[in-house]
């Protein structure tokens, strides 16, 4: 052979068995899966598979009763309704309670930006580091929606400088949406993601922060989710989200 003909062989894909594959998007136990993949209901590439098959989770094509697992199989996305008092990283040395514990432990997954240990709601968790990338950053402007139980009543002033943009150490803030739910609860939908944002907002404008939660990420929110648990994304939920941070102009 020539140096012209090139490799003699190719790296072979990193196969996975196919129950690993569903198990890591959600379908239950590798036992369930297996029961899946016995009763037939699974498909590789358009074929019923059968048990103990092995796929290259990059370019498989798995569907379970017909319906595709996900854009990428072993890729996994996780909403969290994070509880008060849980600190929002992968890894606490003070050995404080931490979001992860909250979610499977494998495949491992990190949390999507961040919110301050006294604030409750929705927190995304994926091992997909491109699309957190996007999500978190602020060239995508991707919306985040609070319900902020304040100290007293803003006044109507007190919403249009919420709305405006107020004077914080770190600068202006952007504009933003504020409307009052309650006399003492404000709903604020900002782009921007400083750190401790919401709370120095209405700090800012005589209003401190009793209690924050989060209720919306992009086009994420769930109602019905109970505080400390979590669930996977819906295919069409991971659609909305890639649509949200598709083609931004200064990345
Ligand atoms: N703004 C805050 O002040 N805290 C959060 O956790 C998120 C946004």
């Amino acid at each position: 052979m020539t140096e012209h003909e090139g490799p003699v062989s190719q790296e072979p894909a990193e196969e996975v068995r196919l129950q690993k594959v569903l198990a890591r998007v959600g379908f239950g136990s590798r036992r369930k899966c297996d029961d899946l993949i016995a009763a037939g209901r699974v498909t590789v590439n358009g074929e019923v598979a059968v048990l103990g098959r092995r796929v290259d989770p990059e370019s498989a094509l798995v569907a379970v009763d017909g319906a595709p697992i996900g854009v990428r199989p072993g890729l996994v996305y996780y909403l969290l309704n994070k509880p008060a008092g849980v600190v929002t990283t992968a890894d606490d040395p003070q050995g404080r309670p931490i979001v992860v514990d909250l979610v499977p432990d494998e495949p491992r997954v990190f949390p999507v930006g961040r919110l301050d240990a006294d604030t409750e709601g929705l927190l995304l968790l994926t091992n997909d580091g491109e699309l957190a990338h996007r999500l978190t950053h602020p060239s995508y402007g991707v919306e985040k929606e609070y319900v902020a139980e304040v100290d007293g009543e803003p006044s109507r002033a007190a919403l249009r400088s919420l709305r405006e943009g107020v004077e914080l150490d770190d600068g202006m803030t952007a504009e933003a949406r504020a409307s009052l739910m309650d006399p003492s609860v404000v709903k604020l939908t900002i782009h921007e993601g400083r750190n401790r944002q919401v709370r120095r907002m209405c700090e800012a404008v005589g209003h401190p922060v009793v209690r924050l939660v989060r209720t919306r990420v992009g086009p994420i929110a769930d109602r019905s989710l109970a505080p400390g648990s979590f669930r996977e994304l819906t295919v069409e939920e991971l659609r909305s989200l890639e649509q949200a941070v598709a083609d931004k102009p200064g990345r």
